[in-house]
């Protein structure tokens, strides 16, 4: 502050250099202490401090956006991430999965969560990075359905299982019977987001021909009821009729889901992107990175549903040469050839790369979770959104001894994993809010799920899910997306329309029967005595009135 008067004085008399302070008199009064200085930062003081982060540190950072926000969560996350991979091994093997979670309670926060698989194991040297090193994996640059995506799952839980118990992920696999299973502990290491392996050994007490066992030791609260890792399991059951589930809970609980359904399902193939799918960059360097030679066979090539027709048509429209080489392509031509694309007519992706639950098998799936008393679903055909090909399958449930004063229960299932948090950012719920269940028959308040006995299962298979953030909990509001599920609500909500309206007429009549069943033996005690009939009479009449009404009835 001082500084600043002498600098105010100095500039009141029109000098630029700084006045020497003089002496305070000792009788002035004290003024506060100066404050230090601010030290402004430069560029090269900047430059200094920045460095890389690694996506690990980022991710321990922030958590919650893997799902790992609160202890709760942070268990079903990491079950569902081991299973999601278990399931994904089996079937890619080929191999019906044989499933068994568990959860023990160490302490009061301390939990151990450990799946185990019978699928086709991890090779020795793969081990280390994809339980040690985010963003690995073998899904993300494939286009096939799948539950994992980003390689950012089962590594992620081992890394908050480190950081909340201190303790290293520990696995057991085996490739093959005649080989020997291997045990392994593995870390972390967020700074570089590289593997660190404590142990490597021969396990020779596993004794499952092959498969991959997970064990995460970590901080967490198990808890019951909705969102509970015992819903989820229960749930993933219904999506996964073809998997066995063992399921220990740490409160004793033992639950058998044996399989309902003994074949695989239809094995996803793998697929190209579609042009309707790729943005001007994406198609720039896809083309640029092609080994295909020229530009019209890079687009044939790299690309599914373009043939050597559709390729000269895109390349004349963007006016473009054909026999170009692809590392010469320039942006502007790629913008040229994006235009293109969208202007000529390119037939839908193949739809070979889904892999729906099936009709038959959601039916037997609500019929044994759910007691109700009508059951219905549709699987719709594939569509597409932003070039990628998805489908949308509906069950229904309704009546019997679900709870009737309850808004509808939603299930929630993308790629047959079950999805439990942030339903109201889900496309799901939008569907379903925006349908108009009062036209089919049910109590809906505004702007809220009908209330009644009834409970909706809403699956999307696809080659990407767009999930809202990378914890995968809920599906981005796309309206081609949001279109298809609201269709096959509606198929669904129809057929319980027509059930409902069944039902009451059912019900009317039976009132109407009892009516006459009620009524008419006394008009018969009435007529007789008015027409002085005998009994024989009497009975002749009651017959004939009934008979009238039964028939103006029907
Ligand atoms: N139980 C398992 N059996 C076989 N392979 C597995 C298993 N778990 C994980 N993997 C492999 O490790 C990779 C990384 O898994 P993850 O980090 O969960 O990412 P993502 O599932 O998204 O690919 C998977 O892509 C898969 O190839
Ligand atoms: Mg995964």
């Amino acid at each position: 502050m001082k500084k600043n008067v002498a600098r105010t004085k100095a500039g009141f008399q029109g000098r630029l250099h700084f006045q020497p302070e003089a002496p305070e008199p000792a009788s002035a009064p004290k003024e506060p202490p100066a404050p230090k200085e601010l030290r402004r930062a430069t560029a090269e003081s900047l430059a200094q401090k920045q460095r890389e982060i690694s996506v690990s540190e980022f991710f321990s950072k922030n958590r919650h956006l893997l799902g790992f926000d609160n202890p709760q969560k942070a268990l079903l996350t990491t079950v569902k991430e081991a299973v999601d991979n278990s399931l994904d091994a089996c079937e890619e093997a080929g191999i019906l999965p044989d499933l068994v979670v568990e959860i023990r309670q160490l302490s009061e926060t301390r939990f151990v969560m450990a799946v185990e698989d019978n699928g086709p194991g991890i090779v020795r040297p793969q081990i280390p990075k994809i339980f040690g090193k985010l963003l690995y994996g073998s899904k993300f640059h494939s286009l096939k359905q799948s539950r994992g995506q980003q390689g950012i799952g089962i590594s992620a839980a081992g890394m908050y299982g480190q950081l909340t118990s201190g303790k290293p992920t520990r696995i057991w696999s085996r490739v093959s019977s005649d080989r020997p299973a291997h045990y392994y502990e593995i870390r972390i290491d967020t700074n570089r987001n590289l593997p660190t392996v404590v142990k490597d050994e021969k396990a020779e007490a596993w004794d499952r021909p092959h498969g991959t066992r997970v064990e995460i030791e970590m901080e967490a609260i198990f808890k019951k009821g909705r969102r509970s890792v015992d819903d989820y399991v229960q749930q993933t059951a219904l999506a996964n009729p073809h998997a066995s589930i063992r399921y220990l809970n740490p409160l004793g609980e033992s639950f058998e889901y044996p399989r309902a359904a003994s074949e695989l399902p239809v094995e996803p193939r793998e697929i190209k992107p579609h042009p309707y799918g790729v943005e001007l960059g994406m198609l720039h360097s896809i083309i640029t990175a092609s080994r295909a030679g020229t530009i019209k066979r890079a687009l044939q090539r790299e690309f599914c549903r373009v043939s050597e027709k559709v390729a000269s048509e895109i390349i004349e429209k963007a006016g473009v040469s054909g026999s170009k080489r692809c590392r010469e392509l320039g942006m502007q031509e790629a913008e040229a050839l994006l235009k293109s694309i969208q202007q000529t007519k390119i037939m839908a992706p193949p739809t070979a790369c889904l892999s729906p639950i099936g009709e038959q098998l959601i039916l037997e799936g609500l019929k044994a979770r759910l007691p109700a008393d009508f059951y219905t679903s549709t699987s719709r055909s594939p569509s597409v959104y932003r070039g990628n090909p998805f489908q949308i399958e509906v069950g229904l449930a309704y009546g019997g001894s679900l709870p009737a004063e309850e808004p509808m229960e939603l299930y929630r299932v993308a790629n047959r994993a079950p999805l439990q948090y942030q339903q109201s950012a889900c496309a799901i719920l939008r569907a379903a809010l925006t349908t108009d269940w009062r036209s089919y028959g049910l109590q809906q308040p505004r702007g809220a799920l009908p209330v009644g006995p009834v409970a909706l299962f809403v699956h999307m298979a696809s080659v990407w899910v767009p999930f809202t953030s990378e914890s995968k909990e809920s599906i981005a509001h796309y309206p081609e997306i949001i279109k298809e599920m609201r269709l096959g609500i509606q198929e669904c909500a129809r057929r319980l329309s027509a059930h409902l309206r069944h039902h009451r007429r059912q019900a009317e009549e039976s009132k109407k029967r009892s009516y006459i069943e009620k009524f008419i033996p006394h008009i018969g005690i009435a007529l007789g005595e008015i027409l002085a009939l005998n009994r024989a009479k009497q009975q002749e009449v009651v017959s004939l009135l009934t008979e009238t009404l039964e028939r103006s009835r029907q």
